[in-house]
């Protein structure tokens, strides 16, 4: 797979592709990414890539030409499969759709910044639009980073066990179980007696209820208004 990602700011990218499972596979080229700065694309006296927007609304609007200027060269280049821009109002992101999307050979994210980029954009050249949240952040490169890592690990070789990305939370509508390391006895509190028995069978019967449980209070919790509250004072946890 390669994936371009236009930014304005191309250092928010650097780290979240510079480590772990995503640097592994860019090293064994399971992945090819290529950052592309605004800035180059800009062919104005000052370089300039955001101008103010009209009508008078506050905060700076990305400019049309340097971003169709990137588009364009890019699709002249190879063919991608979608051209994806990371804004809060797009479709949410889930599991379903990081698995369609890991089997595209070449996708571009486009990256917004400060009020947004021009409307003109999003008509002419955006094939899909994603968001990771119903939540505003300062631009789309840490969304784009969020959907970079859940689109890279499910890629054929990027992870040792080519199975364990199929048991990760949300892989058949599933959370996954807790997991437990050693020490078996950190200062009062036990590692689940079934996990040291040996018992295959019994350990994984352990899996599947947890999994249940936790598939179960999820589902409370985040689509049951009535219970959202009740469940987190039960667990002791803040109520955002
Ligand atoms: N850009 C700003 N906020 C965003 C969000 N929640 N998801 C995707 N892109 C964004």
């Amino acid at each position: 797979m390669r994936i371009d990602i236009i930014t304005c700011l191309p250092a928010l990218l650097e780290s979240p592709l510079a480590y772990s499972i995503v640097q592994r596979a860019i090293k064994k080229n399971i992945v090819q990414i290529h950052v592309h700065h605004l800035r180059d694309y800009a062919q104005n006296k000052h370089q300039q890539i955001d101008d103010k927007a009209y009508g008078g609304m506050p905060g700076m609007v990305l400019m049309v030409e340097p971003i169709a200027r990137c588009i364009e060269t890019l699709q002249q280049q190879r063919k991608y499969d979608k051209v994806i821009y990371m804004s809060p109002d797009g479709v949410l992101l889930n599991q379903p759709m990081a698995n369609t999307l890991s089997l595209d050979k070449h996708l571009l994210i486009l990256c917004g910044h400060y009020k947004g980029i021009d409307e003109r954009i999003r008509k002419q050249w955006i094939t899909h639009e994603i968001s990771i949240g119903t939540y505003v952040l300062s631009g789309g490169e840490l969304a784009a980073a969020v959907l970079v890592d859940a689109l890279v690990r499910l890629l054929p070789g990027a992870i040792n066990n080519e199975m364990s990305a199929l048991e990760d939370s949300f892989q058949n509508q599933q959370i996954a179980p807790p997991v437990y390391t050693r020490p078996a006895k950190f200062r009062d509190m036990e590692v689940p007696s079934v996990l040291l028995s040996g018992n295959h069978q019994k350990i994984r019967q352990w899996e599947e209820t947890q999994i249940a449980m936790r598939t179960n209070l999820y589902h409370l919790k985040n689509h049951t208004h009535l219970n959202k509250n009740s469940i987190n004072r039960q667990k002791n946890k803040k109520i955002l």
